[in-house]
């Protein structure tokens, strides 16, 4: 029988059912990202790898995935750098849902997929930070970051700049749509200046 044969064959609770969970998924993902301003899309694999070359595979301490999406990446990054914890954040649900499989799948003991809103979670062991946002949740990140990455931190980019902070290096992924990645680094001033009591 066809898939269409199957769905016509199921009773009219169990279509109602089946419509139900979908609108709930789909729902879900829309409520999401209308609440932050960022779709769960994933790096393309071109731009995830420029994106992987920038992070130190020596890489010790904490690496945080702003935003893991459906956590593709979040693995990747976990099996370059052995020698880090990654931690992953996500809000949305089904993405949260998928990327916790792929946790749990991978095995990578150094990876752990959270649920929640990275923005009222302390970053302030971040080693690197990776983040494929938007326009708006960037211009919302940038001064957490400024306030609370250690100095030497390094936060990589897939097509989104950090406003007023000034890139350590912009790759161009050609084999993709000339998708800049941008590379920061945390300076020692920035550190002071935030620490520095005003009056
Ligand atoms: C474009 S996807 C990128 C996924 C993955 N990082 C990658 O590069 O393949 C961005 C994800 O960030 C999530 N996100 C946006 N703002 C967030 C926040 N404040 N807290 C947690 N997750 C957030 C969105 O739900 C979305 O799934």
């Amino acid at each position: 029988m066809t898939a269409a044969g199957d769905f016509a064959s199921l009773s009219d609770g169990e279509t109602f059912l089946l419509l139900a969970a979908l609108v709930a998924v789909i729902g879900s993902i829309l409520v999401t990202t209308l609440r932050t301003g960022v779709p769960p899309m994933p790096s393309n694999s071109h731009v995830a790898a420029t994106m992987l070359a920038l992070v130190p595979a020596d890489t010790r301490g904490v690496i945080y995935e702003l935003g893991a999406g459906w956590g593709g990446f979040a693995v990747r990054l976990a099996w370059r750098c052995p020698a880090a914890r990654v931690i992953a954040y996500e809000l949305s649900p089904l993405p949260f849902i998928v990327a916790k499989a792929l946790q749990w799948l991978s095995r990578r003991r150094n990876l752990e997929v959270r649920y929640g809103n990275f923005m009222s979670r302390p970053l302030g062991d971040g080693a690197v930070v990776t983040c494929y946002l938007m326009i708006g949740a960037m211009v919302r990140l940038a001064p957490k970051l400024r306030a609370e990455l250690p100095a030497g931190a390094l936060v990589v980019s897939n097509a989104f700049t950090l406003p007023d902070w000034p890139p350590e290096r912009v790759v161009t992924v050609t084999a993709y749509q000339n998708t800049p990645v941008y590379l920061y680094r945390q300076p020692l001033a920035a550190q002071e200046a935030s620490a520095t009591p005003v009056g």
